[in-house]
């Protein structure tokens, strides 16, 4: 199964393809994550993807889309993935169905995880992120077992360097602007499900799974 996640920053898209991927035994794969991982290790892409990222825009697409393309070609992509953040462009999606079409194949579901922007604020601010596998937290609605460190992988939790309010405020009016859009492609594909996200975590989950296994 080939999943996409679209919403807005803070919708909730890594927490659900995390949940998504473990109950399928399929890789979660975030462009965001791999980015992030890349600027911890002082890679020179991270380093060039931080540029855009602590100012809320977006990655150019030629280097976002050579990222993704290598990654889904790994062989544990083989009978499907979750991909969370990718893509967040018209032509980021071109190209990836391009490359599916290519071996016959297509994105089954693109889930939208439906939040208004006045809640997309309010969760920033408390959200908690491991740095090392990619899981968030929020210290209010999604707590880890102790304090501070991932229940996952035992890192450490940090508050990202772009969920300050100024870019987030940035983060959003880019996602109006370049990321909506794709809803209305998906829809004309005929793969676009909503989902409410401002219900609790496990509620979404619950919509989502009865989405694609109903
Ligand atoms: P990315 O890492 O993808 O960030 P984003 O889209 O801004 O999304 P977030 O990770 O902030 O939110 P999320 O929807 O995953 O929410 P989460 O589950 O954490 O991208 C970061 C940057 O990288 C971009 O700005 C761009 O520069 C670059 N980039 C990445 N991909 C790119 C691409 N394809 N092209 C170009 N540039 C790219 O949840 C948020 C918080 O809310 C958490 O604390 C969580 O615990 C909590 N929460 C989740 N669900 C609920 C709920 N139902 N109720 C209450 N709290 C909840
Ligand atoms: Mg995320």
């Amino acid at each position: 199964m080939k999943i996409v996640m679209l919403g807005a920053p803070g919708a909730g898209k890594g927490t659900q393809a995390k949940m998504l991927a473990d109950r399928y035994g399929i890789p979660h794969i975030s462009t965001g994550d791999i980015f992030r991982y890349n600027i911890k290790n002082g890679t020179a892409l991270g380093m060039e993807a931080k540029t855009y990222m602590d100012q809320g825009k977006l990655v150019p697409d030629e280097l976002t889309v050579r990222i993704l393309l290598d990654r889904v070609a790994k062989e544990d992509c083989r009978d499907g993935y979750v991909l969370d953040g990718f893509p967040r462009t018209i032509p980021q999606a071109e190209v990836l169905a391009g490359e599916l079409d290519k071996i016959s194949d297509r994105i089954d579901f693109a889930v939208n995880v439906d939040v208004p922007d006045e809640n997309i604020v309010r969760r920033m601010g408390g959200r908690r992120a491991c740095l090392s596998c990619g899981a968030t937290y929020h210290v209010e609605y999604a707590k880890p077992a102790a304090d501070g460190i991932c229940d996952r992988c035992g890192g450490e939790l940090v508050l990202r360097d772009d969920d300050r309010p100024e870019t987030v405020k940035s983060r959003l009016a880019v996602y109006h602007e370049q990321t909506q859009p794709l809803i209305d492609y998906y829809e004309k594909a005929g793969v676009l499900r909503t989902v409410d996200g401002t219900q609790d975590i496990q509620v979404v989950f619950d919509d989502i799974v009865r989405i694609l296994e109903g």
